[in-house]
């Protein structure tokens, strides 16, 4: 996975696999493609993104990433995209709670960004502000699929 994702040389999301992963196995996801996902939070986001419910207002800088397959028919797997949220500077795009969303295939190409080229990835923020706004856009594992911190 890691491999394909590179190819899109997002920096953001670079080493994101040895980033804090606040899954603790790899869980199904129904709003993401049914696949099979795990998520990590970088350093500038991680002591807050892994208290869940009371993570409160992420830093700017903090990046969420997603990764994503989905176990075929003939029992391979299937590499689905990468899920990215990137939290901007305050006033970048109110909607979005300042969040950048984007979306890397997995043949390396990035679909889209927030207020940037191609898909503008407003299905995603849509969704994700369907939450409180006091959880800032996130919308957390599952609880049976957290990692204890
Ligand atoms: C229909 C609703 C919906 C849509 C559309 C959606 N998401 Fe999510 N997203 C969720 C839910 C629910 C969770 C938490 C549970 C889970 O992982 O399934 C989540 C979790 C995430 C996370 C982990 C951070 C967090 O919120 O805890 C990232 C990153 C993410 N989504 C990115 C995206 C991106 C990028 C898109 C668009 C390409 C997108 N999502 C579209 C509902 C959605």
């Amino acid at each position: 996975m890691k491999k394909a994702y590179r190819k899109a040389s997002v920096g953001q999301v670079s080493g994101y696999t040895g980033w804090l992963r606040v899954n603790a196995t790899a869980y199904q996801s129904a709003t993401h493609g049914g696949r099979y996902v795990n998520n990590y939070a970088n350093s500038q986001g991680d002591y807050r993104y892994k208290k869940f419910e009371k993570a409160g207002t992420l830093p700017f800088g903090s990046v969420l990433a997603k990764d994503s397959f989905a176990v075929r028919p003939d029992g391979k797997l299937g590499i689905g995209p990468l899920f990215i949220m990137e939290k901007m500077k305050k006033g970048f795009n109110k909607g979005s709670g300042d969040w950048r969303y984007s979306m890397v295939m997995p043949n390396g190409k990035v679909a889209g960004m927030t207020k940037g080229k191609g898909m503008n990835m407003k299905f995603c923020a849509e969704c994700h502000a369907g939450v409180a706004p006091e959880q800032d856009h996130i919308l957390l594992v599952p609880e049976d699929y957290r990692k204890k911190f």
